[in-house]
């Protein structure tokens, strides 16, 4: 079997990573549309685009299955790259995987975060899909990160602007009871214990790691 794996950028390797060490006689078929990064700051018109131009290369690869690594081009524009595949490629979208993992280790009295770029958050779909199965009144919290990803991009990792901004992002969460937190972004898995250290007692998942398990469901090795 021949698994594409799709990205707006390198990010989506924290996904392949996973994925190669659950299927390791896989073959595997990785793009990431570097030259157009970053999604997660453009319209939701310029990231269907984009995200259905990548999906038509990848098809012509002949790929068996296809896992949409990228958070942004999950929540905008999963139904153009399904539609762009064809009906024969199942396409496994990281926001399903995201809610799921997010349901599973839901405490009741406890808030969700979902941390992602503009356009995940803008566009509400974890909100949506996470409200839908554990009814309107759960508390869902979207927080907006776009400074990370240029940051993750240059290498930043560990550097003290980096520190300083996840922590401005989350300094108001800390007041919070102790929820469950995604990073809702391929780039944060590589930050994620920076995120652990100022969301503290917080459960903190990464998408790479629910998509590792959906795949796992759905092609048993
Ligand atoms: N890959 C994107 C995501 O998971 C993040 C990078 C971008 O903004 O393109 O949302």
């Amino acid at each position: 079997m021949k698994i594409g794996v799709f990205d707006s950028g390198i990010g989506g390797m924290t996904v392949l990573k996973e994925l190669k060490l659950r299927f390791p006689k896989e073959d595997f078929f990785y793009f990431g549309d570097n030259a157009n990064l970053p999604y997660g700051t453009k319209s939701p018109d310029q990231i269907k685009h984009l995200a259905v131009s990548a999906a038509n290369y990848i098809s012509s690869q002949k790929v068996d299955a296809l896992v949409v690594a990228c958070n942004t081009a999950s929540c905008i524009a999963i139904d153009e790259i399904r539609k762009a595949m064809g009906k024969k490629t199942p396409v496994f979208s990281v926001v399903d995987a995201g809610v799921e993992s997010v349901i599973q280790n839901f405490i009741s009295s406890a808030p969700i975060l979902i941390l992602g770029t503009r356009a995940t958050v803008r566009s509400h779909m974890y909100a949506k899909l996470i409200q839908e199965k554990l009814g309107a009144g759960t508390q869902v919290i979207e927080q907006e990160c776009p400074l990370l990803v240029p940051m993750i991009e240059e290498a930043w990792i560990g550097h003290s602007i980096l520190e300083q901004t996840v922590f401005e992002y989350l300094k108001s969460y800390q007041k919070l009871p102790a929820g469950v937190a995604l990073l809702a972004c391929t780039h944060y898995p590589w930050i994620k214990s920076t995120f652990e250290k100022y969301l503290p007692g917080w459960m903190v998942f990464d998408s790479a790691i629910a998509m590792g398990e959906a795949l796992t469901l759905h092609f048993p090795v």
